[in-house]
């Protein structure tokens, strides 16, 4: 409601900020259905795949993005100055908005039947003064990726394989960060270890550093002493290793590359340059990551107690501050540097997913305890995955803020329960065993403005892109009984969140229920497609409130009863005639 005490220019201030976020949902790129094994994209999906693709500047080719080479044409600021800025001026917005809608028509006359490249460029310098040579370059690249993800051999690659023939390999990863990946259907290759970070990753990791930090200030006043991360192997593979140039840039590193152009080594930053103190990083690395970055795991060791044994004040070496006052405390030097945390060789999770997932837990204690248990296994100079729970104990301590580096347009915080079982673990674990639960920040480096956002505030946005978006269900709901299975995998995920972390407002859930439950329609649709999936939705809702997650409306718990009375009655149904008929009846 309109307040007529504001001032005109808060009002319109924030106009502008809730302008700004519902532009940031509508461009976000959102899977609308899954993938059909064999089947290639439709046009849409292509069109806003290649629109985000065309986002990112690709200095391996030799070309700036185009609402980079747009904004230039247009002489206005840097593309990203006019995201940055979007939110505070109503100039930045306007001409953002303006990028925006001619990089739309660029892309649709590009994929129109009487478009292609020349008529592309030629929309581009006729609305934006961009010399047709510029762009032609992109738009060939656009056009190339278009027509590769119009071809799909999937399944006979895999028939091939079945029938042991070779297959071809190609790089696996993102489709947006690394565009080589296409076709699909090869034999999928990983990463050369020793390239990790590679030059781009640790570039762009500067800039996502600054931002984290500066967050950090804002919010508390002063710098985190440590931040516990999550690290994990295909984001790293990814991105070329940015969350581990991320982790070295804080320690204040950067990495030394050999002869052969192998990462080896680090060289310090010293502190005049850095310009801010070194921040102690308690690392939990996934199995994955340890499996396969057996190289990176000794890099950040080494990082770590090379930075450990500077010789520098404890305001500026936080690292050193805390290894100084374990070994106070009676702690060996080797111990009181040990930073690298994991499963136990050759096991893999934290089996928090499966606790939350099940119901079984009493005491959100057990969730943070299961966390350690699972990833208590000390890893770095003479350490092989030796059980270190007292370190772990004593290094989540000290954690101040919890992270994680998200890299992936298709997989978001609620896609899957890997997100929340290691940094919503992580975070339990920490609450407990600090005074206060840690500020949690997670970076999306999916928009070509690297973003920090808070935990909170990227479950609100995955919540919105995603649960309550339509377009998002309506595209599951095209795949009848495994998309509903996937809008309960959601629901869940995001409880996950509420378990873990803390993290879920209560309207996330009052919405979810007006959508999928009070709303009659759609939750009758649910149950021709898929009873169980539903009643679990349902199920999962109540759990919500009865753990104290969501101070549901009456009216609202009552619609979900009902509705799962419902859903037993049919389920009850279903199955009474299935063994029936199994007895022969
Ligand atoms: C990883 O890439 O390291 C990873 C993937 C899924 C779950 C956990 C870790
Ligand atoms: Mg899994």
């Amino acid at each position: 409601m309109a307040d007529p005490t504001r001032p005109a220019e808060e009002r319109d201030r924030i106009v502008l900020r809730l302008y700004e976020q519902l532009l940031e949902i509508e461009q976000r790129l959102i899977p609308t259905g899954m993938h059909v094994f064999g089947r290639p994209n439709a046009q849409t999906e292509r069109a806003d795949m290649l629109r985000m693709i065309a986002s990112f500047d690709r200095p391996e080719m030799g070309f700036r993005s185009l609402p980079g080479q747009i904004a230039a044409g247009l002489g206005f600021p840097e593309y990203q100055v006019l995201m940055g800025e979007s939110a505070t001026s109503g100039e930045r917005l306007l001409q953002r908005e303006l990028v925006d809608a001619i990089l739309r028509s660029a892309i649709e006359k590009l994929l129109a039947e009487d478009g292609g490249i020349e008529e592309a460029a030629s929309l581009l310098a006729r609305e934006s003064s961009i010399p047709t040579e510029d762009s032609t370059r992109m738009l060939a690249f656009l056009i190339d990726l278009d027509r590769q993800l119009g071809i799909n051999h999937e399944v006979d690659e895999l028939m091939r394989a079945l029938r042991g023939e070779y297959i071809e390999p190609g790089p696996g990863g993102d489709l947006v960060q690394n565009p080589k990946i296409l076709p699909t259907g090869r034999n999928t290759h990983a990463v050369n270890p020793y390239a990790v970070p590679s030059r781009v990753a640790f570039q762009k990791s500067q800039e996502t550093i600054g931002r984290l930090l500066n967050r950090c200030l804002e919010e508390r006043g002063r710098y985190p002493e440590t931040i516990g991360m999550v690290i994990w192997g295909m984001d790293n593979i990814k991105t070329q290793g940015e969350g581990v140039a991320q982790a070295l840039l804080l320690m204040g590193v950067v990495p030394k590359r050999d002869g052969m152009n192998r990462v080896t080594d680090v060289e310090i930053i010293p502190l005049e340059t850095l310009g801010r103190p070194r921040i102690d990083v308690v690392f939990v690395l996934s199995g994955i990551f340890r499996d396969l970055f057996g190289t990176t795991m000794e890099l950040l060791d080494k990082a770590a107690r090379k930075v450990a044994g500077l010789d520098e004040p404890p305001e500026v070496n936080f690292l050193r501050k805390h290894v100084q006052q374990a070994q106070r405390e009676g702690m060996s030097w080797c111990d009181a540097a040990t930073r690298l945390f994991s499963n136990a060789p050759g096991n893999y999770g934290t089996n928090v997913n499966f606790m939350v997932i099940g119901g079984h837990w009493d005491r959100t204690e057990q969730i943070g305890d299961l966390f350690v248990t699972r990833k208590c296994f000390a890893y770095g100079r003479g350490l092989d995955g030796d059980p270190a729970r007292t370190l772990m104990d004593k290094a989540l301590s000290r954690v101040e803020v919890t992270y994680q580096n998200l890299d992936n347009a298709e997989i978001g915080i609620t896609d899957v329960d890997h997100y929340f079982e290691y940094l919503g673990g992580l975070t339990q674990a920490v609450e407990q065993r600090t005074v206060e639960r840690p500020a949690t920040y997670v970076c999306d480096s999916l928009s070509p403005l690297v973003k920090i956002r808070s935990l909170n505030e990227t479950v609100r946005l995955e919540v919105r892109t995603k649960l309550l978006n339509p377009k998002w269900y309506g595209g599951m709901l095209k795949h009848g009984f495994s998309g509903v299975a996937e809008i309960e995998h959601h629901v869940s995920n995001t409880f996950g969140w509420s378990a873990t972390a803390g993290a879920v407002d209560d309207w996330i859930y009052s919405e979810i229920a007006n959508t999928y439950v009070v709303d009659e329609a759609m939750r009758q649709r649910l149950a021709e497609l898929n009873p169980h999936a539903t009643r679990s939705l349902a199920q999962r809702l109540l759990e919500a409130h009865g753990r104290g997650f969501w101070a549901a409306q009456q009216s609202v718990l009552d619609h979900l009863h009902n509705a799962l009375d419902k859903l037993e009655d049919h389920l009850e149904g279903v199955n009474g005639q299935a063994s029936r008929a199994s007895q022969g009846l």
